[in-house]
Order: structure tokens, then C-alpha cells, then sequence
């Protein structure tokens, strides 16, 4: 008998693209993984939306509804166990999660972030990539600890950052990298690839390619 496919939790805030991709590979098979349920803090998210129109679960769990923190995240983390969530995927959530929830789904709770890790954690930061005068920029899937944007990184895409790029258009080439890689990261999960070791993941039967590399500017002929 086949196994099942992994249960899979999104929180979002906003408009759900890399949910998006997670659902349409995930319908196509090539992500052995199911959604179960989509949290968003927002009432408008456009990714419930989204979700709604694949058939999958939703619920909107508001901060503002709880006292504090901890109560928003023992709502959320009551409606994940509810319905079996065996991976969290944190894709555009824009709340910060104390230890109370991260331990609740340690080694198995994964985000997404828009640049290349460790570089340029935290918030705007394609602005702070282009203001650096760095090259490139990129995207990161990390198993996410206690320290914000910090845990062991899965996954990553390199892009350039162009001579003329703004914010939004540095952005928009990322997030379509964030596509490939979110899909990927989560279907190595879903495989039981990913051994954690310190701050290193190791991927199982992994394919390495010693001499990979992109080269900014390009190297003139
Ligand atoms: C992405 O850029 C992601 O890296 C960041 O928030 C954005 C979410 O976009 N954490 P979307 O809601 O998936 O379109």
C-alpha cells in the first residue's frame, strides 16, 4: 500500500503566490505532500482565496481576537493538531512566532525568505540586497528556530541583482525563483531527506555539482 502523503499546514498573511506553487505542484504530483489546512491572520488574504478554490480547509485566526501572543499561537497550533499538520510552512506570515510555537513544531516547520541567508534577514530587505551593491540576491527555505531567520537552510536560489533593479523588480525576479524552490525544499521533506546536523541540513542521495556557478557580470567571450 502506498504510504500517505505528508500533511501539510500554510500560514500566510497575504497574497499566497508560493502557496499557489505548492498546491499546483502538489495536484500534479511532483510534490509528494497534501495541504490540509491554510491559516491566515488576515480576514483579506488573497491566498485564502486560493485555497478555497483547490478545496482545501481554511481558517482565519485574527491576533487582534487573543490577549497575547501566546493564546494566537495555541489557537493555531489546537487547529494544526486538529487536522493531523505534519510539516508548517510559513509562506508570507507576517507575524514574528515565540519558542512557544516554534517548539510545538520543531524540525518540521519551514519558511521561506527573500534573499540569501544570512544575508539580509529580517524586513525590506531586496531594498537593503540593492543598497549593498551586491551582485546577487536570492531566495532561502530554512527550518526555522528561536533566533528570527536564522536556522539551518534547505534549499537556496541565486538571482543578480541588475544595474536599473528597484525593490519590486528585484522582488518579482526572486519570488519566481521562490516558486521552484519552495515546491522542492517541501518535496525533500515530504521524502524524509533532510537530516538536520547543527546548522547544516545533509539531503539524502542528493545530486552535487562541484563546478556550479553564476558568474556576474557574465564572463565576456
Ligand atoms: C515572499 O517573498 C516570501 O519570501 C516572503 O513573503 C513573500 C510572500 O509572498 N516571506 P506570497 O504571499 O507567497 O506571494
Amino acid at each position: 500500500m502506498a504510504e500517505p502523503l505528508l500533511a501539510v499546514g500554510v500560514l500566510i498573511s497575504g497574497s499566497g503566490s508560493n502557496l499557489q506553487a505548492l498546491i499546483d505542484r502538489m495536484a500534479e504530483g511532483s510534490v509528494p505532500a497534501r495541504i490540509a489546512l491554510v491559516i491566515s491572520n488576515q480576514a483579506e488574504a488573497y491566498g485564502l482565496e486560493r485555497a478555497r478554490l483547490a478545496g482545501i480547509p481554511t481558517r482565519v485566526i485574527h491576533h487582534r481576537a487573543f490577549p497575547d501572543r501566546q493564546h494566537f499561537e495555541q489557537a493555531m497550533i489546537a487547529a494544526l493538531n486538529a487536522a493531523g499538520v505534519e510539516l508548517v510552512c510559513l509562506a508570507g506570515f507576517m507575524r514574528v512566532l515565540t519558542p512557544c510555537f516554534i517548539r510545538a513544531f520543531q524540525g518540521r516547520l519551514l519558511n521561506i525568505h527573500p534573499a540569501l541567508l544570512p544575508a539580509f534577514p529580517g524586513l525590506h530587505v531586496q531594498q537593503r540586497a540593492i543598497d549593498s551593491g551586491a551582485r546577487f540576491s536570492g531566495a532561502t527555505v530554512h527550518f526555522v528556530t528561536e533566533e528570527v531567520d536564522a536556522g539551518p537552510i534547505v534549499a537556496q536560489a541565486a538571482v543578480p541583482i541588475l544595474d536599473h533593479d528597484t525593490a519590486q523588480t528585484l522582488a518579482a525576479r526572486i519570488l519566481t525563483q521562490e516558486h521552484r524552490l519552495y515546491p522542492m525544499a517541501v518535496s525533500l521533506f515530504a521524502q524524509k531527506r533532510l537530516q538536520i546536523s547543527g546548522q547544516r541540513v545533509h539531503i539524502l542521495n542528493g545530486r552535487e555539482e562541484p563546478e556550479a556557478a553564476l558568474i556576474v557580470p557574465p564572463p565576456e567571450p
